[in-house]
């Protein structure tokens, strides 16, 4: 390859977007290159969401939804679905779920498998927790430009470690409110385990049951990871 297409690939790849914005609790949005990339989008009712109506959201590529329960956002996840085309992708169970309430592009999966939707691919990791419909799993997410892995709710478990062996983490998403999830001291094991180069807190200070510090957990894993604590409605733009 010649030096000046070298130079063409840096800049090209230098380029591509890679912005991902908390909507407080467990949402996220990643828009990375042209992906709009939704995660557990729970909009209406959330007291963090910069994002008052579901309405506002006018693109998106691919929405997740890790587990049924309400703080997820699956309801909003079918409506956002149907307003914007996007591809939903969930446990097997919740993908047939939201076929019938009208999504038409819908790729359900499982744990341990993967899913691909055009450039993206989805690998299901399990989770420590509950749901009412089918099982509550995690993602890895891999564009050509990032992979993020968002934990969903889920309480610590080692096979964590295995997820690092399989892929090289860009951005860990982990929920460090406790009571129904990991709290800041699991979670900095987990970050020992997956070995992100970036970890993003999540799930606390939604409410009361979940209130957290999150310095407290940037001071137990900051050696080894960068922490980036954000605000609800702000974003984390990556080189
Ligand atoms: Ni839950
Ligand atoms: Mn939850």
């Amino acid at each position: 390859m010649s030096e000046i297409v070298l130079f063409r690939l840096e800049i090209e790849i230098f380029m591509v977007r890679k912005e991902i914005t908390w909507l407080g609790h467990a949402a996220f949005k990643a828009e990375i290159g042209e992906n709009v990339i939704f995660f557990d989008p729970w909009i209406s009712g959330n007291p963090m969401c910069p994002i008052k109506d579901v309405k506002e959201i006018e693109k998106a590529t691919l929405v997740l939804v890790s587990h049924d329960h309400s703080d997820h956002g699956f309801d909003d996840a079918v409506k956002i679905c149907k307003n914007t085309g996007a591809t939903f992708v969930g446990v097997f169970e919740l993908a047939q779920e939201a076929r019938k309430r009208g999504v038409e592009k819908t790729v359900g999966g499982n744990i341990g498998g993967e899913v691909k939707v055009d450039d993206i691919t989805v690998f299901f990791t399990p989770a420590l927790h509950s749901s009412s419909i089918g099982v509550p799993c995690g993602f890895v997410v891999r564009t050509p430009e990032l992979t993020i892995y968002h934990a969903g709710d889920t309480g610590f478990f080692s096979e964590m470690e295995d997820i690092s062996k399989l892929y090289e983490i860009d951005v860990a998403i982990l929920p460090i409110g406790s009571t129904y999830t990991m709290g800041p001291k699991e979670a900095a094991l987990a970050v020992e385990k997956l070995k992100p180069k970036i970890v993003i807190p999540c799930h606390y200070n939604t409410f009361p049951q979940i209130k957290q510090d999150p310095q407290e957990f940037k001071r137990l894993v900051e050696e080894r990871c960068r922490v980036e604590i954000l605000e609800p409605g702000k974003s984390l733009i990556i080189p």
